[in-house]
């Protein structure tokens, strides 16, 4: 399973990258808006800073909502880096714009995913992810993991070769619960990949291993 951060934060991207553990990268209008990153030339600018940092994709996302200006858009956003990939909303003019990309060799997410049928719908654009959002799901009290594992199912059942990239992940446990249920990818925030390190038993034995050397040593 590949580990993307959910995060326009280079910090925080540098932070995971120097884990080890980091694939890619996925941004929307909100995380660079958190960012301040605001203005054509400054976002090229931090796609492109957060290209040289992860050696997977990076998601940037449109903005614009008509095929044509949806194409236009990504086109550019495509030819910073072959590590880009766009990402388009779940809207018509999204899926036609996924069917061109897709037919141009051009690697798309869509994104805003909330049913089985939307997900099926951008696999056979030729989606190549599709980011169901879990804790947006759990947050109106439906249930995010069993939309994973829908689309899991129907993804299997035909062969798509579109990935799942689960998003809108809250904490450690919707990570290891998409994993047992197959998602190709995981993004989530920093603190959720962190907070998988964590289990009370490994500090109170690592802290009974360490006093235990220092007793033996004498110290
Ligand atoms: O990248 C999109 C998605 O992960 C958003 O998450 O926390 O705003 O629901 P959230």
């Amino acid at each position: 399973m590949k580990f993307f951060i959910d995060t326009a934060n280079l910090d925080q991207i540098k932070e995971a990258h120097d884990l080890g553990i980091l694939d890619g990268v996925t941004t929307n209008p909100s995380l660079m808006a958190k960012e301040g990153i605001t203005g054509e030339e400054n976002v090229i600018n931090h796609y492109k800073a957060i290209c040289d940092i992860v050696e997977d994709n990076v998601s940037a996302e449109v903005i614009s909502t008509t095929f044509d200006e949806i194409v236009k858009e990504g086109e550019a956003l495509a030819a910073l880096n072959p590590k880009i990939v766009v990402k388009v909303p779940m809207i018509k003019d999204g899926v036609k714009a996924i069917k061109y990309f897709s037919s141009k060799g051009i690697k798309t997410n869509c994104t805003l995913i909330f049913s089985a049928g939307q997900a099926l719908l951008a696999a056979k654009a030729g989606a190549t992810y599709v980011s169901p959002f879990l804790g947006r799901l759990d947050d109106i009290s439906s249930d995010g993991l069993l939309l994973i594992e829908d689309i899991r199912t129907i993804f299997d059942n035909y062969g798509y070769e579109t990935q799942i990239l689960a998003a809108s992940i809250r904490g450690p446990l919707h990570i290891v619960n998409c994993a047992k249920l197959g998602a190709d990818v995981i993004t989530a925030p920093l603190a959720a990949i962190v907070g998988l390190l964590k289990h009370p038993l490994t500090d109170s034995g690592l802290a009974t291993f360490l006093a235990d050397h220092a007793k033996a040593a004498g110290k």
